[in-house]
């Protein structure tokens, strides 16, 4: 199949190089010049494990095309995907202005009949409006559909998610694009659920507001278990072994980030309050989860004073195996510990370009951990690398002027950390 992915950022990317992968011919067009021009000469956007190889392969071998040109990419192609940014508003409401703007341009560029499969995270009815828009602007009336097909790979594992999904959902008023968009992920192996453009859109944001609850959960129940004595990470391998419930997503720490969980909850309650519906639950959850840096610093200044202090930060980017910053608690962290004086050191295995162009010269850059470290008085753990977990904790220790260890992830057993003599703290044991 012709496809043309609309915005090249990490689903876009990700996507068009996996369906290059799969044999299709592609074409991920992208506003930004820049990025498809390096994109051209090989250089990735962004990290992301086993993707620089396949983008390369399979633009040499000619299956995957770079473009700016959004009329080349609506005219020679039969399915169009659209996977640009919808970031929130301030009052969280989302932001369509580019899935409208492409939109337009799909209408206005149309040469034949085409599959407009939304990607990108919308609210529910958007569907509808992408529709309606298209036939507003369309200067000759051809024939079109519109599928919901909502994206769920996580950054760092995405090339895997991509290939191997645990599901793909469709959703299409449809039954004869509802096959075409089948037809695409048939060979992959996996579930695949069919069901009505609505429902698929809200799919998207009920899964990634069900995870972001039990991450709030669980971080209630470390508070709890910090008050009383207990083990939030026995609690949870305890209660993760009913099926029912499952291990994933009951690591209790410092809360989550990134461009996907803190947005879409707040745009699914945003949804809800314009359809005169209370999400109290939901709402419940974000608050908490904002409020989790602000504890954790606090659990840092009741221990310690950092005036004048050396604090190394370990791990920036929201998550493991991703340069991606965006809402990582890494930040909000480093703002509250320069309001205090403190003088920061930060590393992250690959996130310190990304992190260059927003703290400026607010912090020191280390080259890697051990540089970190040095002769620092305090060290925070934030992002839970694999680089952090197998390091050497007693040339750690050896290396650092004080022994304050604040560990946001849990990566380390309490006891070989005191052994060591740490004085260690983790969230909720
Ligand atoms: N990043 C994730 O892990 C993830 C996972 C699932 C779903 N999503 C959703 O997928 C969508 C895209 O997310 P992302 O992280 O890839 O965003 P991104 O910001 O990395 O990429 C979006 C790209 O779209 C381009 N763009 C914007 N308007 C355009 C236009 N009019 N024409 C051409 N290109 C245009 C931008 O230049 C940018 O490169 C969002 O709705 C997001 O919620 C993201």
């Amino acid at each position: 199949m012709k496809i043309s992915v609309i915005g090249t950022g990490y689903v876009g990317l990700v996507t068009g190089v996996v369906f290059a992968q799969l044999g299709h011919k592609v074409i991920c067009m992208d506003k930004d010049r820049g990025k498809i021009e390096n994109l051209k000469k090989g250089i990735m956007p962004i990290y992301e494990p086993g993707l620089k190889d396949m983008a390369v392969k399979n633009h040499d071998e000619g299956r995957l095309f770079y473009s700016i040109d959004i009329k080349e990419a609506v005219q020679k192609s039969d399915l169009i995907m659209i996977a640009v940014d919808t970031m929130p508003k301030e009052n969280w409401q989302t932001d369509l202005g580019s899935v409208k703007s492409v939109a337009k341009d799909i209408a206005k560029y149309m040469n034949g009949y085409k599959i407009v499969v939304n990607k990108s995270t919308v609210p529910v009815g958007t569907g509808n409006l992408v529709d309606k828009i298209i036939k507003m602007n369309q200067k000759k009336k051809f024939k079109f559909d519109v599928v919901s097909n909502p994206e769920f790979l996580r950054e760092g594992q995405a090339i895997n998610d991509t290939l191997r999904p645990d599901r793909v959902i469709i959703g299409s008023d449809n039954p004869s694009a509802t096959i075409k968009v089948v037809q695409l992920y048939q060979d992959m192996n996996t579930v695949i659920k069919i069901t009505k453009l609505k429902s698929a859109e809200l799919i998207k944001y009920a899964s990634n507001s069900f995870l972001a609850t039990k991450i709030s959960f669980i971080n209630s129940i470390a508070d709890i278990a910090e008050m009383t004595g207990s083990d939030v990470d026995e609690i949870a391998e305890g209660i993760g072994l009913d099926r029912r419930i499952g291990r994933e997503f009951l690591n209790a720490g410092i809360g989550y980030g990134g461009s996907c969980f803190p947005k879409d909850v707040g745009s699914l309650i945003y949804t809800a309050k314009e359809l005169g519906y209370d999400f109290t639950i939901l709402k419940e959850v974000k608050r908490l989860n904002e409020d989790r840096i602000n504890r954790f610093f606090s659990r840092i200044k009741k221990s310690t004073n950092l005036k004048n202090k050396t604090v190394s930060i370990l791990g920036l980017s929201f998550k493991p195996n991703t340069d991606d910053l965006r809402e990582a608690p890494a930040l909000k962290l480093i703002k509250l510990i320069l309001g205090e004086k403190a003088k920061i050191r930060v590393y992250d295995p690959v996130a310190m370009e990304n992190a260059k162009k927003i703290l400026k010269n607010t912090v020191e850059y280390s080259e890697d951990m051990n540089h970190c470290v040095n002769k620092s008085d305090i060290v925070i753990l934030v992002t839970e690398w694999d680089e952090f977990k197998n390091a050497d904790l007693k040339s750690i220790k050896s290396l650092m002027k004080g022994s304050y260890f604040f560990d946001g992830r849990n990566i380390y057993e309490p006891t070989i950390m005191k052994n060591l003599g740490f004085k260690y703290f983790s969230v909720g044991r």
